[in-house]
């Protein structure tokens, strides 16, 4: 029964028993007021249960929308899964391909090595032949230190690059690495190489030898290459006696601040045609990951008109003299 049935039956329910104290007039005005209110209220109730049909089909909508969009969500989650999963089957495919090709690569090039080692050093040659087996050995390693650099990367890109940390003598360590260097450094006659290094070591330190050795003749390597005159310098401190401050500065080419920001990506080389020539833009990407490994992080600092300084900070455990 609606609110306006119920009413008009209240209406005539007075009708039949009137109430003394009711004069016809009264009665006729009050049932006309319960009369409009009634309407009053059949009105509102209609919006009210309008109103409350809209609510229930826009939740209805959200409902079918929500589902909809958890659909989505779930079909995309399973794509972007599988596209994840093909990306990184094929990049681990890559990097299987790289580490043995490379590998494959470096046994015909030792061959080329060591047969053209043993055409120098067995003599009988004339000049023009003797340009030419330099020549051949020359570009063998480049090619091998090369291929060695791209076995790195592709181990380091495979997550598969190892620290192995030993003890071992850093006095007779970094007189090798001088050596190395002053070698490259006498070829260009206003380059002075510069060593200050630690004037009493520990008998030992702890690191991956191999590894550190390459991260500072890369690290050497570019301060010389790209250095024509003035100093380069290697400087060795202990900052604490487990801690070494490895620093490398030159006076050569300086970088601005956006040739830094690319300089420890694989294949970036921020110099000019020449400079690039001299490299293939690995060493640095390379020497940051060893580094990292380390634990540690190469830092640069360069300047127009001053050089470059790379350096890092190196933990090499407690001395065994100390221990
Ligand atoms: N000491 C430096 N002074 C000026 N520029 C430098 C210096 N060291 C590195 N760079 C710049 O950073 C680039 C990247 O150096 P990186 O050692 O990675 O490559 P590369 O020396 O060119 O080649 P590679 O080391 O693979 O033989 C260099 O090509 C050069 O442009
Ligand atoms: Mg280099």
């Amino acid at each position: 029964m609606s609110i306006l049935d119920a009413a008009l039956t209240l209406v005539a329910t007075c009708h039949q028993r009137p109430h003394p104290a009711f004069s016809l007039r009264e009665r006729r005005a009050t049932e006309q007021r319960i009369r409009q209110q009634a309407d009053e209220l059949q009105r509102t109730a209609q919006a009210l249960h309008a109103e409350i049909a809209k609510r229930h089909r826009a939740e209805e909508a959200l409902k079918a929308h929500r589902d909809n969009l958890e659909n989505l969500v779930r079909e995309r989650t399973s794509e972007l899964r599988a596209a994840k999963e093909s990306a990184e089957a094929a990049n681990e495919a890559k990097s299987r391909f790289l580490a043995n090709i490379t590998h494959e690569l470096r046994t015909p090039l030792n061959a080329i090595l060591g047969f053209s080692q043993v055409l120098q050093l067995g003599g009988g040659l004339d000049e023009r032949q003797q340009q030419a087996t330099q020549l051949i050995r020359q570009s063998g390693e480049h090619l091998l230190s090369l291929v060695n650099d791209l076995l790195d990367l592709s181990k380091i890109a495979a997550g598969r690059f190892d620290i192995l940390p030993a003890e071992f003598d850093p006095d007779r360590f970094f007189q090798a690495i001088m050596g190395m260097v002053r070698v490259r450094a006498e070829q260009k006659a206003d380059l002075e190489f510069i060593c200050d290094l630690p004037a009493e070591w520990p008998p030992s330190i702890r690191a991956d030898e191999t590894r550190l050795r390459q991260v500072l003749i890369n690290l050497l390597d570019n301060a010389v290459k790209f250095t024509c005159r003035g100093q380069v310098t290697l400087r060795v401190r202990f900052l604490s006696p487990s801690r070494l401050r490895i620093e490398i500065k030159d006076t050569g080419v300086a970088m601005s601040e956006q040739q830094m920001a690319r300089l420890f990506h694989p294949f970036e080389q921020v110099g000019d045609a020449q400079q690039r020539a001299l490299g293939t833009g690995l060493g640095l990407a390379i020497s940051q990951h060893l580094v990292r490994l380390m634990g540690s992080e190469i830092l640069v600092k360069s300047q127009r008109g001053e050089g470059t300084q790379f350096w890092f900070d190196l933990e090499v455990g407690a001395p065994i003299s100390q221990i």
